[in-house]
């Protein structure tokens, strides 16, 4: 086959730099003002949304993974998953620390130019309105559901509402928790379902239990006892977390390695989310005090609001008050066990 000629690539063009650097106009300068940190603020800004890019689609990855029907455990996709979502958490990282450059800017540097951003706001980033609800944040689970999206014009808010109707990646590792058979297959379990495992599971849990405690062992029967079906005001099924739980408490088997760090790096998102929020709510504090946001919102009341309320994957963090040291959990089937291993 004759081989196709390639025009050479030249740099400044493969990344477009033209468009790039030529896209930072200030407002004070459009104003004859003097204010000249507003070139970092948009800067910064500008790079965050880069990141977000690029977050964004890494969860498209992971999420077209997660929606085939069965991922067979002799293929990339859990591992490439994982992968990603570690990448992922590394861009979260710098996004944190990023937040320190943008600090070199003093409140008075700031209020050189602040007032011609109004109504302005990284409120109407719509990037990270989509990460959260492509993590799995719907419209329900929203603080300050009046105002979210009251400072987008139509097409952004059409744009929002797609990523809330998309399925999310919550949505679709619950689906595949429940697809794991450990938990439920019959030839493990023989006569039963697996139900005899968890009630010696729930009495070993019991044992553990301080006199103080004795409410989680009412948690656990919700979340694990149930008929299947999902628990009042759940996100994840009773059959997804008692595979999630699985993953979390026998972890050392071989085709488990894999399932706990997906768990782990989700956990991971959910941290490195929130210590960006808080990170940039002391910021805003710094800079603007008690002052309302230029996007209409109650300003850092807000954005503390939801800093407490949009940890996404929070169930899944909470199912670690039911672990129990590795010699009081129960013993499983041979042949499972055996499953589990490098055969
Ligand atoms: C001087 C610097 C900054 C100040 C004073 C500030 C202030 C605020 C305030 C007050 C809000 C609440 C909404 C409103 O505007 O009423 C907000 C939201 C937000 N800001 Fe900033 N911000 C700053 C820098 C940044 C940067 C660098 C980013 C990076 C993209 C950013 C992203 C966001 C996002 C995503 C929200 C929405 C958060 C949520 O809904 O949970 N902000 N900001």
């Amino acid at each position: 086959m004759e081989k196709k000629e390639r025009l050479p690539v030249y740099y400044s063009e493969y990344l477009q730099l033209d468009k790039i650097l030529e896209a930072q106009f200030p407002e004070s300068g459009k104003e004859g003002l003097k204010a000249d940190d507003e070139m970092l603020f948009i800067i910064i800004h500008q790079t965050y949304e880069l990141w977000f890019k690029q977050i964004l689609h890494e969860l498209d990855i992971i999420r077209e993974i997660f929606r085939q029907p069965n991922i067979p455990n002799n293929s990339p996709d859990i591992y490439n998953s994982v992968h990603r979502i570690k990448r992922v958490s590394r861009i979260l990282d710098v996004a944190v620390m990023q937040m320190s450059v943008l600090e070199t800017m003093t409140p008075l540097d700031f209020l050189d130019f602040r007032d011609l951003l109004r109504p302005a706001s990284g409120f109407q980033s719509i990037q990270f309105k989509m990460i959260e609800a492509a993590l799995g944040l719907g419209y329900d689970q929203r603080h300050g559901k009046a105002y979210y999206l009251s400072q987008l014009n139509e097409k952004d808010i059409a744009r929002v509402k797609k990523a809330e109707s998309d399925e999310s990646l919550i949505v679709l590792i619950n689906r595949w928790l429940e697809r794991m058979p450990f938990c439920k297959e019959k030839r493990y379990w023989q006569e039963n379902d697996g139900s005899e495992y968890w009630k010696q599971y729930r009495q070993a849990y019991a044992n553990s239990l301080s006199e103080t405690e004795q409410a989680n062992l009412k948690l656990f029967d919700t979340l694990f006892m149930g008929e299947g079906g999902y628990p009042e005001g759940r996100r994840f099924s009773a059959d997804a977390n008692k595979s999630a739980l699985f993953i979390m408490v026998y972890r050392d088997y071989p085709l488990l390695h894999l399932p706990y760090e997906l768990v782990s790096s989700l956990l991971e998102i959910d941290e490195l989310l929130s210590m960006w929020r808080h990170r940039h709510i002391h910021m805003v504090q710094r800079t603007i005090g008690k002052r309302v946001g230029t996007g209409g919102s109650t300003g850092a009341e807000y954005l503390r609001g939801a800093a407490d309320s949009h940890y996404i994957f929070k169930e899944l963090a909470e199912l670690t008050s039911f672990l129990m040291p590795r010699n009081a959990v129960p013993k499983l089937p041979e042949q499972l066990v055996k499953d589990l291993g490098y055969n």
